[in-house]
């Protein structure tokens, strides 16, 4: 066990919450270096992240160390009270190690190499690129562990690399023989009977590289968890070595949300602070609902305890096609919403808006046309609004229903061999998700593994790939009195990919009273009822499906076509418990009819008197109900309770309009007066010499 020191309260017992930004000193002459800090400290800025892109500025030549910038603005950062999340440069490795050691380069599934010019140019499994990024690391942690600026380290960056090179089949190969001892086991696993695919020496075995046709899907999921085990072990062997030198600082790495090249699940086991990437799209009206999603999974990942939104934008970014900035106000709500779920800090990708490179057109905190702007105004107000909202730092969000996700079952699922590609796990995650989020109902995204029996409620969008286990786990929670729901194409395959020969949904059938023979990919929509009443359409998929026991019930049908009449939802009770087998990609209201059942019998009440807008979001923190309007409309809320909020002490009714992209944290009824800890002094003082992760995969995975 790590100290208790290894979590974001190191950081926030003495800031509160946390604003923080990414900055690049090396990007500019040190004579703006004062300055930076002067702004910092005027936006309420307390915490960077120093030196994520700087290995060739650190280690010029192969060997050589230039530590000289990196010490001056440490101790300007520490005299200036800002505190330090110090990276380590391996994301970005110099040309001169691409260039003199072309193995640490990536190859794409033909072949190709990915040259350096850009950034993330390195091999997770090459022993060369490993070594120099150990030996940087080493330098770097020797040096400044200890340092009294250095609060948090950070790994890297966006880990997600792939490659499909020699080395890397070598290293697939170990991986595979750890896992199936044996090629008969590897055979079998991979089903290698089938198109003679048959393995008679481990020579032979090569990752999913560019092929005449469809890729055994087995060995596609093996290379995608062999993927994500060498990205986590390139942030171990990082955190391991710093380890050595700084046993009481943090050490994180950013992930990025619902990212498919790594199983951030086992990711997040390994980190001291769950650290998230999150840039909203202006563009898109539902990107808060997404953005909620994610940080709710962060939530997840971190076990219920705080993390840290460590990226996202102040306004536009440059790596969409077409880069809508925020609008005045979005960057607060945006930052407040993630606050709401359980962030206690915000950083913003970066300080100062870069005037060259790749990305001169990202906003940052700091414009081009500098301090005298529209947004370094509002993230300086932001800083006010999360001192206002300190005591909240630590503070728990408490969710009563979980939604279920297992990166191994999307690999599993995506596969370009199922019968169809157009019922995405994401897709599906999202439709369970947006009528819970409407209501302002609090959800935690676990994995299957995870303890169900703090849940009232747990839903299932999808899991195509589900272990004996976890169906164990998910049955012994329905007797015990649990909910369950479970979408479509679920419980198809083992964890070798292989399907099961029985009747779906494999594993769960007998727990959802389900008998299920077909999978009916629809050609054209096909009407749904429930009872009598039409409830839209199912567009995607339909499965042909029959009640296998008394206990189950068909609480909706299909109403046309040649599953007329068959059930399209089936509820059963096992045990104490029930559960909602949904047979169809259900149309949103016909959703949220089942949700709605499933709510109402596990007895879990809507907080709010009516649901909310599409724009506005609700979510309760530490005894807070935060309400975010979305949108630059002015809109309604029915809360069906007075009470004052904490940002401006005004007093708001039982019905409320909250101003385009407005913000109120209410007091929500019951609640004691929160203890206020100490204030915080306007610049903090320096301290003692201590010892102290979408869309998001651009050029990754
Ligand atoms: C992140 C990355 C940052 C910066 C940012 C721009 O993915 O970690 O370094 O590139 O995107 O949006």
């Amino acid at each position: 066990m790590y100290p208790s020191s290894h979590s974001l309260t190191s950081l926030t017992d003495r800031s509160g919450l946390l604003l923080g930004a990414d900055y690049n000193p090396e990007q500019w002459p040190a004579d703006t270096w004062p300055e930076d800090i002067r702004l910092m400290q005027e936006a309420g800025i307390n915490l960077v992240t120093v030196g994520v892109f700087s290995w060739a500025l650190l280690e010029p030549r192969e060997g050589a160390r230039n530590f000289d910038w990196l010490d001056r603005i440490l101790d300007l950062l520490h005299q200036g009270g800002i505190r330090v999340c110090l990276a380590t440069p391996t994301a970005s490795p110099p040309a001169w190690l691409g260039h003199e050691y072309p193995e640490t380069l990536p190859v794409d599934t033909e072949g190709r190499t990915l040259w350096y010019g850009a950034r993330n140019q390195f091999n997770p499994s090459s022993a060369k690129y490993r070594n120099a990024a150990g030996a940087i690391t080493e330098s770097l942690a020797r040096r400044y562990a200890g340092h009294p600026a250095v609060a948090m380290w950070h790994v890297g960056n966006e880990l997600g690399q792939v490659s499909y090179d020699d080395e890397t089949a070598l290293a697939f190969r170990a991986w595979l023989t750890r896992r199936y001892a044996t090629l008969e086991g590897l055979n079998s696993a991979w089903g290698t009977s089938f198109w003679s695919q048959n393995y008679g020496s481990w020579d032979e075995v090569l990752p999913p590289r560019k092929a005449p046709y469809l890729i055994n899907p087995s060995q596609t999921l093996d290379f995608q968890r062999f993927t994500s085990d060498q990205l986590l072990s390139l942030y171990c062997a990082e955190r391991d070595i710093i380890r050595r030198y700084d046993t009481a600082t943090p050490v994180t790495t950013n992930l990025m949300g619902f990212f498919r090249g790594a199983d951030y699940f086992a990711f997040a086991r390994e980190m001291d602070v769950v650290a998230n990437d999150w840039y909203t799209d202006p563009a898109d009206p539902d990107s808060h609902r997404s953005g909620s999603l994610t940080h709710d999974l962060c939530r997840g990942l971190s076990g219920g305890s705080p993390w840290l939104l460590i990226e996202s934008a102040t306004s536009g970014v440059n790596w969409r096609e077409h880069n809508v900035p925020k609008q005045p106000g979005e960057l607060r709500v945006d930052a407040l919403s993630a606050v709401a779920r359980g962030a206690d800090g915000v950083c913003f990708f970066q300080f100062r808006q870069s005037r060259f490179g790749a990305e001169r057109f990202h906003s940052a905190v700091v414009p081009l046309a500098g301090e005298h702007t529209r947004v370094f105004r509002e993230v300086a107000d932001l800083g006010r609004d999360l001192q206002a909202l300190r005591h909240l730092a630590g503070t728990p969000c408490t969710a009563k229903i979980a939604v279920l996700f297992d990166w191994n079952s999307w690999w599993a699922a995506e596969s370009p061999d199922t019968p169809t590609n157009r019922l995405q796990v994401l897709d599906q995650l999202q439709a369970y998700y947006a009528p819970l989020h409407r209501s302002g109902l609090a959800v935690e995204v676990v994995h299957p593994s995870a303890d169900l029996g703090r849940f009232e409620l747990v839903l299932a969008p999808s899991l195509f790939l589900l272990a004996q286990e976890h169906a164990d786990a998910l049955d012994a929670y329905v007797r015990g009195g649990g909910h369950l729901v479970v979408g479509p194409f679920s419980a198809v395959a083992d964890s070798n990919g292989h399907l099961a020969c029985r009747r779906f949904p494999g594993v769960l059938a007998d727990l959802l009273g389900v008998d299920g023979e077909e999978w009916v990919p629809l050609g054209s929509p096909v009407e749904v009822r429930m009872g009598e009443a039409p409830a839209g359409h199912a567009r995607i998929w339909a499965e042909d499906l029959a009640l296998n026991t008394g206990t189950a019930e068909a609480v909706a049908h299909f109403g046309e076509g040649r599953l007329e009449g068959r059930p399209a939802v089936v509820r059963n009770q096992t045990g104490a418990g029930h559960s909602w087998y949904v047979g169809a990609d259900l149309a949103p209201e016909a959703l949220e009819q089942v949700l709605a059942d499933a709510l109402e019998s596990a007895g879990i009440p809507y907080p709010l008197a009516a649901p909310l807008p599409d724009a506005v979001e609700a979510a309760s923190r530490g005894g807070h109900l935060f309400l975010l309007n979305h949108s630059c409309a002015p809109q309604e809320v029915l809360l069906g309770w007075a009470s004052v909020d904490l940002l401006t002490g005004a007093t708001h009714g039982a019905q409320l309009t909250l101003p385009p992209f407005g913000a109120l944290v209410l007091k929500e009824p019951g609640l004691k007066e929160p203890v206020p800890k100490e204030p915080v002094p306007k610049e903090l003082p320096p301290t003692e010499h201590s010892n102290l992760q979408n869309d998001r995969n651009r050029g990754t995975a």
